[in-house]
């Protein structure tokens, strides 16, 4: 193997660490500028390689999964998703159990959750915005859509209380999470001192003993009455592992469900608060928006060719995480004409990729007519990753995404109250508008 050393900045390794806490994408970014492509790191205590170049994410998306280890990586979420997470699978039972899920989620993905997600848009926009006072925001109203479409999704709506229970709960932690803090320690473990947990840690703590204990219960109800949540994600869960002993059942179904939660939830909210910011910034994209809202059904809007180039563009800028999973090699690894040595995180950032400018002409414009008629490679765009890793949550945060710029469009009584483009800013394990992109109702917001 053909061996140069990977460039990268020699400062200390808590450094790093604090930039990759603190500054990621400044810190990201700048080194590229400096180092190119491919460079290293040596953050949060193990050594990492960052890709930028389609053809290295490439090398990296088409190797055979057994060449990485997926569950070291991504241990840092396992204190809040519990170490049997999917994220944290690995080979065949990672196949087969993203296979059967992936199979209820799109049997569930059918007609009717359309509608239902059309009308939670709704719902939650009237509830968040209808006769509210003090600070709205955007990013407020697609975080109640996004987390009560994956609850009821995951829970079904036979018992609407249990699933304001879990919204509640989960909402409340996941706020808890985006606190400097509590951030700081989950990604850096040698932080979490439980013993003399104070502030916002505590309270992390203890939110998240409740959201563990109300899923608990659920399991439990779930396990003594078969009549319950037929038909539903978290029945196929509980049933997955019902050949384990009690606790690891409990265990394990705790584990996916808070990863699907985690996953399903702020995600698609992040990136759908900087969409709403550009419909209501831009009168000409929400006049094409608003036109096509009010003349095509649901099936026709979901195929619009516009819509759906104004929401890849959403997901080319405003990523929520600006790597794919990341991967540490399990063995050498030839990566152009450097080897890479075993126990290195891997980290392909289509965050880096999707603002080259080789790729996209004025690439940190908002220019959603760079989709219309073209395609990019899949390792030139790729919000979702690629390959047998690749998003669960596909089509899913897709079709959330358009129906929430469409409702966004068709208002006449809201609109930005800070026209800046909000800044992209960590927030928790993901990345969103830094101010959350502040509204303002108004007599009339439609010119
Ligand atoms: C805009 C929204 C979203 C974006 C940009 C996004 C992006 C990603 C990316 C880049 C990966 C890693 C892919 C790879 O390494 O190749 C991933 C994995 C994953 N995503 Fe998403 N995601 C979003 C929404 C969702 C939603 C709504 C769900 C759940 C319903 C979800 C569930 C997952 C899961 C479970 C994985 C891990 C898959 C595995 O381990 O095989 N995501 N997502």
């Amino acid at each position: 193997m053909e061996s140069h050393t990977i460039p990268g900045p020699s400062s200390p390794g808590v450094w790093h660490s604090a930039q990759v806490v603190f500054n990621f994408l400044g810190y990201s970014e700048k080194c590229r500028e400096k180092y190119g492509d491919v460079f290293q790191l040596n953050a949060l205590g193990s050594p990492s390689v960052v890709c930028s170049d389609p053809e290295d994410v490439k090398t990296i998306h088409t190797q055979k999964m057994e060449a990485f280890d997926f569950r070291s990586p991504n241990l840092v979420l396992g204190s809040l998703l519990g170490e049997q997470s999917l994220l944290m699978m690995e080979g065949v039972p990672h196949r087969e159990l993203k296979k059967d899920m992936l199979r209820h989620f799109h049997s569930m993905l059918s007609d009717k959750l359309e509608p239902r997600v059309q009308e939670c848009v709704a719902e939650k926009f009237d509830r968040c915005f209808v006769g509210a006072e003090g600070e709205l925001t955007a990013h407020e109203w697609t975080k109640q859509v996004t987390l009560r479409v994956i609850i009821d999704l995951l829970f079904g709506e036979d018992d609407p209380s249990l699933n304001d229970e879990v919204e509640t709960k989960v909402s409340n932690l996941l706020e808890l999470m985006n606190e400097k803090f509590v951030t700081a320690c989950l990604l850096i473990p040698a932080l979490q001192l439980h013993r003399l947990a104070f502030g916002s840690w505590r309270r992390y703590l203890s939110a998240r003993g409740e959201v563990s204990e109300l899923l608990r219960r659920s399991i439990q109800l779930a396990k003594s009455d078969e009549s319950l949540f037929k038909g539903t994600l978290f029945r196929f869960l509980v049933e997955e592992y019902t050949a384990l002993g009690e606790e690891e059942q409990i265990a394990s179904v705790q584990s996916q469900l808070m990863t699907l939660l985690f996953t399903g939830h702020e995600t698609t909210a992040n990136a759908a608060g900087f969409g709403v910011f550009h419909v209501l910034r831009d009168p000409e994209l929400k006049g094409q928006i608003r036109e096509t809202g009010q003349r095509k059904s649901l099936a026709e809007l979901l195929a619009d060719p516009y819509l759906d180039s104004v929401c890849r563009e959403v997901l080319r800028l405003y990523l929520p995480s600006l790597f794919t999973l990341p991967r540490v090699t399990k063995a050498p690894f030839q990566l152009r004409n450097y080897r890479v040595p075993s126990g290195v995180t891997l980290m392909a950032s289509n965050y880096l990729v999707h603002r080259r400018e080789d790729i996209y002409e004025n690439p940190l414009a908002f220019v959603p007519d760079r989709f219309c008629g073209k395609q990019f490679g899949p390792f030139e765009y790729f919000p979702f990753g690629f390959g047998v890793r690749s998003c669960l949550g596909t089509t899913l945060a897709t079709l959330e995404l358009k129906l929430i710029l469409t409702h966004a469009a068709l208002q006449n009584h809201v609109a930005l109250s800070d026209l800046q483009t909000p800044k992209l800013a960590r927030r928790g394990f993901t990345f969103g508008p830094e101010n959350r992109v502040p509204l303002k109702m108004c007599s009339s917001a439609f010119g």
